[in-house]
């Protein structure tokens, strides 16, 4: 083990059958996290970039099997918020001293592209990085997105498992998925993707899959998170995923995609606290801190146990600068864009 890490750290090269054994060994977790670590600090430094994540609107047009959005769950309360009040939103994020704004909502058809577009153009007039993190649209309208000045996008594969997908995302197509991520590179954005962990019948030779796809398409940015069954949905009775899989998993995306951007997820929070910090020391260099005000916090509800929903924007900001600093590391004052080339 220590010999296949070594070498994985080196050359970011591991097959298939490497990278299974390692996913199923718990006794790798800690010298994995050691040599993912090291190469995190090599290749994208000791700052954490904080992105402002807007959550606009739980509406969605789509069922997936796990998510608390999902159309069928009657017992979510639904909000949107206007135009305006987004705008405002990414406005205290820049006074936060956040350099980039997500916008993530459910595929909510209200937003249209013209609609979306026009609140990219408001916010792009702030001088902050965008990332759109609303699901599967055409190519013209990400296109049209691009062109008002969206910067990145998030796009979860979920898996790279075709029929697992399709199992728990239905009417979704696997395919169209893929689709989405090649029109978004060919469009110029910094594509993020990234596995759910846990989902019932998913293996490690799975999530081995799923870490040489996101080699194969270089994703620029990659965010996993274990499942937490939501009673509100058909998966509600699975087991929820496994925190030190996905921690496992992380410090395996960071040596085998060195450049990427990986954040610390709200997820893993959930299930251990200060998780976070656990997963920024095993090869992370990313927070999302929450800059949705009041009750909305609560209401974009994908999971049960969701953290600081009683917090406010300025509580998560003032709070992930003091544990960031407790590492040893810095809030990163640049954009953080994707970075390429070799080790520093
Ligand atoms: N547990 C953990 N993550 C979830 N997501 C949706 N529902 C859940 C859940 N129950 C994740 C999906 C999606 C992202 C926005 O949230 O991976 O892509
Ligand atoms: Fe929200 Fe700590 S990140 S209160």
């Amino acid at each position: 083990m220590e010999q296949l890490i070594e070498r994985a750290a080196r050359t970011h090269r591991l097959t298939e059958e490497e990278i299974t054994r390692l996913l199923a060994a718990p006794e790798a977790e800690e010298a994995l996290a050691r040599a993912a670590d090291a190469v995190r600090r090599r290749y994208v430094g000791d700052g954490v970039h904080l992105r402002g994540l807007i959550e606009f609107s739980n509406i969605c047009r789509q069922d997936c099997c796990y998510c608390g959005l999902r159309r069928e769950n009657a017992r979510v309360e639904r909000y949107r918020l206007d135009a305006d009040a987004i705008v405002a939103l990414a406005r205290k994020a820049k006074g936060y001293g956040y350099q980039t704004v997500v916008l993530q909502s459910g595929e909510d058809a209200h937003f249209t592209a013209e609609r979306l577009a026009a609140i990219v153009r408001r916010i792009k007039a702030l001088d902050l990085a965008v990332t759109l993190s609303v699901g599967e649209r055409s190519r013209e309208t990400y296109a049209l997105w691009r062109a008002a000045g969206a910067d990145r996008y998030l796009l979860r594969i979920e898996t790279t498992d075709a029929a697992l997908y399709e199992r728990y995302d239905p009417g979704m197509s696997h395919e169209n998925r893929l689709r989405c991520l090649r029109d978004l590179r060919a469009l110029g954005y910094e594509v993020g993707t990234g596995s759910l962990i846990g989902l019932p019948g998913q293996d490690a030779r799975s999530l081995a899959r799923d870490i040489l796809f996101y080699q194969e398409i270089d994703a620029d940015m990659v965010g996993i998170g274990p499942l937490i069954p939501n009673g509100d949905t058909p998966l509600g009775g699975a087991a929820p995923g496994d925190f030190h899989l996905t921690r496992r998993m992380v410090s395996l995306l960071r040596l085998l995609l060195p450049e990427a951007n990986i954040p610390a997820t709200t997820a893993m929070e959930t299930l251990v606290p200060h998780g976070r910090e656990l997963i920024l020391t095993s090869g992370a260099n990313v927070v999302m801190p929450n800059v949705t005000e009041g009750d909305y916090r609560r209401k974009y509800a994908l999971y049960p146990g969701k953290i600081c929903v009683a917090d406010t924007p300025a509580d998560c900001r003032a709070c992930m600068g003091g544990r960031i600093r407790a590492l040893g590391r810095y809030v990163a004052a640049d954009k953080g864009y994707r970075r390429h080339g070799a080790a520093r």
